[in-house]
């Protein structure tokens, strides 16, 4: 008998159902229960053996002393598992999610997913509460922030990628960390962009856009899954038998562990479809939940519900099962305190080794949005630059939201990083007004400081925690009196004829046409984690060139929200001079800045399209390739995209779907030919009945530089069966 049936054997309901339980330390309080009392009774419930895992405690010694009360003060001793939100970096933090993925660069991807298990495995921790695999299309939402953007292609490119970083070839592994997927599915469209709103889209939509990304991260070896806080058309999620046991379980085969999110059991009565506990436990293990985490629902319910006939041992014996399976395959059987060791000998290189990749993914995923005339790179000698705005020296905005282990101090803000690169002597530094406060008083100062600069450079934008887990904003402009603010700068620069270069720092695209019409040029930096100022000096200086390109359609207006590229035409799809086509009265149809949209310091060019086979089946795979060219004046990284369309189908398709991407180096003058794959099943779709199908017929396929037909080329190809 192996280890986990003679565990199983011996085991009571209580040390069962402790399994399934996952109780919160109050390192960190990620939820609106109230941390600090469960964590007062923890140790008490480890040595009772009626925890199983615990979250926000992390620290080699406070993780060592915990586990030591499991495996040597409890009767059985099974070893506890740690997990934490390590969503973009523990300690050293990379740029939020976001604003990686518009690096459009799965290694980098996957680098940094690498570097921050290994630093945080060290201290403690044996789970990330990651990748998030959203899919967002309505900024107002909080944590758009956290996820892939709009593309349910490059969600399942980042799945894969992190799902890689995190858990490594063997889950053992002392720097291995298990991940998880979440939060399945669905829970970007909430209503109006609300938090925690009512998800309520077609079982299309979910299918093409809302699932891709999990069943990427399945395939990758995910070892859990964290369905998502809300309902979809009425079934909250965490009581979502169809999707969770029978999509993910037995469509995908999905043999990991499925975990509650944070109180999300105990929730199901407030969703109004579990009169107490005992339902709501009944619910969740019915539908193939595992871990109850924080509700407590599972210890206090499940005993009444077993006595009722509600649920049945050998459904909790699967759960406990598959929890002891994934402490095995974390090798904590073998030695609980692997991921204890605390910083080695190599800290110091390994440091250095995460701060340089910091820096190089933070300069990667800055989105140049607007770049007229040529302030930028900023010229060498520069002798005096005025930097002005709240986010210039704010070191502690540039984490973003879920800072992990990452304190305030030790991140480097724009003005560290522009002394450091341009000498303390050149920056002129006013903070003009506070993130978001009313007072005006500072401005006067801040423009004052224009009258001897040579550039100047506003930082503007969100606070950290203005984006994330409950944080939605209705309105997407900026905070405080920032507007004033640029708007008084922007006037005296333009007396003065002084360039003004805007960055912009947030979780989500703001609304700031004003700025981008008035600026010379704007960047868009999100939040560019621990190294935000050295990766900005970087790209400011030339030292690097802007690599970033948008992963989420920019709206010009929060009217036009949900906006993204991927829309199915409709009937009268929009016709200039035509009344009776699809716009608005007021405001284009078009996004202030496309899906993809991002310039560099070169112009690029494309040309000389060529797809071999012309004709293809399912099982073939297409060659498209194209000449790129940079005939701008310095050297460029530029992101190819490859986009299909479906004129003429069973099902209307969108006008453009991502079906791949290729990234290409190229000096000044330089050209070379990209070759992008693409297998012929991708252009597959859900039929009308759902399942997938391959239609016979055209299909256009077109590469661009970013999701705007106007600027792309085309080929069509023959899909035959
Ligand atoms: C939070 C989040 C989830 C996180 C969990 C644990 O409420 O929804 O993403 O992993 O609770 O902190």
């Amino acid at each position: 008998m192996g280890r986990i049936e003679a565990l199983l054997s011996r085991m009571t309901l209580t040390e069962k159902l402790g399994q399934l339980t996952m109780s919160a330390a109050d390192q960190a309080v990620t939820g609106p229960v109230v941390a600090p009392v469960i964590a007062q009774g923890l140790a008490r419930d480890v040595r009772g053996g009626a925890v199983g895992s615990v979250l926000n405690l992390y620290g080699s010694e406070r993780v060592r002393a915990m586990q030591r009360l499991a495996v040597e003060e409890s009767r059985l001793g099974i070893p506890l598992f740690f997990g934490l939100d390590v969503i973009h970096g523990y300690r050293t933090l990379f740029p939020v999610p976001l604003a990686e993925v518009g690096a459009f660069d799965p290694e980098l991807w996957e680098q940094t997913a690498r570097e921050a298990a290994r630093e945080a495995a060290r201290e403690g921790v044996d789970m990330f509460f990651a990748p998030m695999l959203d899919v967002a299309r309505d900024p107002r939402w909080g944590r758009t922030v956290e996820g892939p953007g709009e593309d349910p292609t490059v969600g399942r490119a980042l799945a894969g990628a992190k799902v890689r970083g995190f858990q490594g070839t063997d889950l053992a592994a002392p720097d291995a960390v298990a991940a998880v997927a979440k939060h399945f599915c669905a829970y970007g469209p909430v209503q109006a962009g609300r938090e925690y709103a009512s998800v309520d889209i077609s079982e299309r939509t979910v299918l093409e856009v809302h699932m891709p990304s999990f069943a990427a991260a399945v395939e990758a070896g995910v070892a859990a899954v964290m369905p998502a806080f809300t309902d979809l058309a009425g079934i909250p999620m965490t009581a979502h038998r169809p999707l969770l046991c029978g999509w993910l379980r037995e469509r995908l085969g999905f043999q990991g562990v499925i975990v509650s999110d944070y109180n999300a059991i105990g929730e199901l009565m407030a969703h109004g479809v579990a009169a107490d506990r005992i339902e709501a436990a009944t619910l969740a293990l019915q539908a193939g939940v595992d871990i109850d985490m924080v509700a407590d629902a599972y210890r206090h319910g499940l005993p009444v519900a077993l006595e009722r006939g509600l649920v049945n041992e050998t459904q909790v014996d699967a759960a406990v099962r598959r929890v002891l399976a994934l402490k095995e395959r974390l090798g904590l059987f073998d030695d609980p305190y692997r991921r204890c060791q605390g910083p080695g000998p190599e800290a110091a290189d390994a440091l250095a080794r995460r701060r340089s990749l910091a820096r190089r993914a933070a300069a990667s995923s800055l989105v140049l949005l607007t770049h007229h005339g040529a302030v930028l790179p900023l010229r060498p000698g520069l002798r005096r630059l005025a930097l002005i705005g709240p986010l210039a020296d704010a070191g502690a905005e540039m984490r973003g939201s879920w800072v992990a282990a990452a304190t305030e101090h030790g991140q480097i803000s724009v003005l560290e990083g522009l002394r450091q690169a341009l000498g303390a002597d050149v920056i002129a530094h006013t903070p003009g007004v506070t993130l978001s406060g009313a007072d005006t008083s500072g401005i006067e100062s801040a423009v004052q400081s224009c009258e001897t600069a040579d550039v100047i450079l506003l930082c503007l934008g969100e606070a950290g925690t203005m984006s994330g887990e409950a944080a939605s904003r209705a309105g997407l402009d900026l905070p405080g009196c920032q507007r004033e603010l640029a708007l008084a700068v922007l006037e005296r620069a333009a007396a003065l004829d002084k360039p003004v270069v805007a960055i912009l720092f947030s979780g989500r695209p703001l609304v700031v046409p004003w700025l981008f019409e008035a600026a010379d040029a704007v960047i868009a930096a999100w939040f560019p984690g621990s190294e935000a100022g050295h990766g900005i000096a970087d790209v400011l200086t030339g030292r690097a060139s802007p690599g970033g390109r948008t992963p989420i359609s920019w709206p010009r207006s929060v009217g036009q929200i949900p906006i993204f590229y991927a829309q199915r035409p409709g009937g009268r799809p929009f016709a200039p001079n035509n009344r009776y086509t699809s716009q608005y009265l007021d405001v284009p149809n078009d996004p202030q800045f496309q899906f993809g949209h991002g310039l560099s310091y070169g112009r690029c060019e494309l040309g000389n399209l060529r797809v071999t086979p012309q004709r293809c089946h399912l099982h073939d795979t297409l060659e498209v390739s194209v000449e790129v060219r940079n005939t701008g004046p310095r050297a460029a990284r530029e992101t190819i995209f490859l986009f299909a369309h479906d004129r003429l189908a069973s099902v209307a398709r969108p006008v453009l779907e991502l079906k791949a991407w290729e990234q290409i180096d190229l000096q000044a003058g330089g050209q070379s030919r990209v070759t992008l794959r693409l297998p012929a099943r991708e252009l597959s779709f859900p039929g009308a009945d759902l399942q997938m199908l391959f239609e016979p017929g055209e299909v256009e396929l077109l590469v661009g530089l970013q999701a705007d037909r106007a600027c792309m080329r085309s080929v069509v190809v023959n899909l035959t069966c």
